[in-house]
């Protein structure tokens, strides 16, 4: 009977060890995210990037007045190798097959029975978008979501009274998803001697460290560094419009790195441009010469892959792949693409923002700003192309402004020549 019992405790104790030897081998982000092993993380980014490849090939065609009103969407699912292409007329499916540019990738293409074409979806989409600006809904998303075939309304904020809008919108039938409040408070933090600050070395200031603004005494997080196009020594930080409290005349960034005291925080600059309608982001002209720029994203809570080096900004233009943040209260969570081209009915409900990535990460109040990423190579797994900046948070539903939206803005409405910086020249 001991014997037995002894066995079954040796047994209990290598089934944990084996368990553990398992887990000890997911570091990577995307290991996580996937729930596979490290060493499997290559080849599913790698399936994932020809996905992506073929999806830009198929996308635009599906766009055309011959396929748009019989074909709903894609999606790429990795664990499948295929992309999902919702189909509404399966007569459409040979036509599409026919072309000589689509027919080499068949075997990854997945036609997947469907009620919404692309172009009902959109129609409706516009519609819904122009009902919003008059109805003035709170804390919605709004958003085509290729899994759905459908739009869907995501309410961050089941207190609200939105009713009306749900009833002014109800005849386009859209998919109606609620969110729990977000979790944690305010992130309202007094650092205790602001201006004081007498590090003579360099400090560094990486994507997704928080900033502190001391006239709105909250933490917002530091999404990307930018340089004049022209005078690479002028150097910018961009983060969240929302950042900036438009009734001070002073809006004072200092850095507050992850696991800082709140005390002797290094003075940034000031905020001199933010946009807080139809886009939101703003810009932060970085006076201190002790902080070096920096074209890393920070994941120091792990072991391994803890400084990320950007090698590219660009948009995102496919469903369902992986897309990871960077901020000072949730640190580094990765999730889904849900949507693209999404908008922002905000709290006070009388602007909408624009041209939002809408995702399944998690994130708390004050990752607003923080870098959005993904992995950009099978061959190098610390490599990442950024594609903006965190606008909302949530329990699954972080959204970003995206990265060609901020700079196209920039180069339109101001005299700022910026481009993203990626060090040295
Ligand atoms: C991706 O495509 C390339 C070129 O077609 C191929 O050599 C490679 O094996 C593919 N990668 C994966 C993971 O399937
Ligand atoms: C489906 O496509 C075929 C071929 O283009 C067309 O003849 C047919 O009318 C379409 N069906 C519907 C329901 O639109
Ligand atoms: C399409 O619409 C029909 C009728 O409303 C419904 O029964 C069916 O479930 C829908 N199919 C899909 C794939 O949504
Ligand atoms: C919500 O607003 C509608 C009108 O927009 C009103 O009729 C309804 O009573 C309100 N509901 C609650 C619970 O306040
Ligand atoms: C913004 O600044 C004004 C003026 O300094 C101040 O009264 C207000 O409390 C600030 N707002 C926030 C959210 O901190
Ligand atoms: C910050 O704190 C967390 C837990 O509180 C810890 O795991 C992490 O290593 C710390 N990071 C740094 C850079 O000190």
């Amino acid at each position: 009977m001991r014997a037995i019992y002894f066995l079954l405790i040796f047994l209990i104790l290598l089934s944990l060890l084996q368990n553990h030897s398992i887990y000890a081998q997911r570091y990577h982000p995307l290991a996580k995210l996937w729930k596979v092993d490290d060493t499997e993380v290559p080849e599913y980014l790698g399936l994932e990037k020809n996905l992506t490849a073929i999806d830009e090939i198929l996308r635009p065609i599906l766009e055309q007045d011959d396929f748009i009103s019989s074909f709903g969407g894609t999606f790429i699912n990795i664990f499948e190798n295929h992309i999902v292409i919702n189909t509404v007329n399966y007569s459409k499916v040979d036509d599409l097959l026919a072309l000589p540019q689509i027919k080499p990738h068949e075997a990854f293409l997945y036609f997947k029975k469907a009620n919404n074409s692309m172009n009902l979806l959109k129609h409706n989409f516009d519609k819904i978008s122009f009902i919003t600006q008059i109805i003035h809904p709170k804390k919605v998303l709004i958003y085509i979501d290729m899994r759905y075939n459908n739009v869907v309304l995501y309410f961050l904020g089941h207190n609200i009274n939105n009713t009306e809008f749900i009833d002014a919108v109800k005849s386009f039938n859209p998919t109606i998803i609620y969110e729990g409040s977000s979790p944690g408070s305010q992130n309202i933090i007094r650092p205790q001697h602001e201006y004081d600050s007498d590090n003579s070395i360099t400090i560094k200031a990486l994507g997704g460290d928080g900033l502190y603004n001391s006239a709105k005494s909250a933490a917002c997080s530091l999404g990307f560094w930018a340089t004049n196009k022209f005078h690479p020594d002028e150097l910018y930080i961009i983060t969240a419009g929302h950042c900036y409290n438009d009734t001070d005349p002073q809006n004072n960034f200092y850095l507050l790195p992850w696991n800082s005291t709140l005390s002797n925080l290094p003075f940034l600059g000031s905020m001199v441009f933010d946009f807080i309608e139809i886009y939101d982001f703003g810009v932060i002209h970085v006076v201190d010469k002790d902080v070096s720029p920096s074209f890393v994203i920070r994941n120091d809570d792990t072991d391994q892959y803890k400084e990320l080096p950007i090698i590219d900004g660009a948009p995102v233009s496919s469903h369902g792949v992986h897309i990871c943040k960077s901020g000072y209260s949730s640190r580094f969570t990765c999730g889904y693409v849900l949507g693209l081209n999404g908008i922002y009915a905000v709290e006070d409900g009388f602007t909408v923002t624009w041209e939002l990535i809408i995702t399944s990460m998690y994130g708390k109040y004050g990752d607003s700003g923080g870098s959005v990423f993904s992995f950009a190579s099978p061959q190098d797994l610390n490599l990442v192309v950024v594609h903006g900046i965190i606008i909302t948070v949530g329990l699954a539903s972080c959204s970003a402004q995206s990265i060609d939206t901020i700079f196209n803005q920039l180069r339109e409405n101001t005299f700022y020549d910026l481009i993203l910086y990626l060090g040295g020249s």
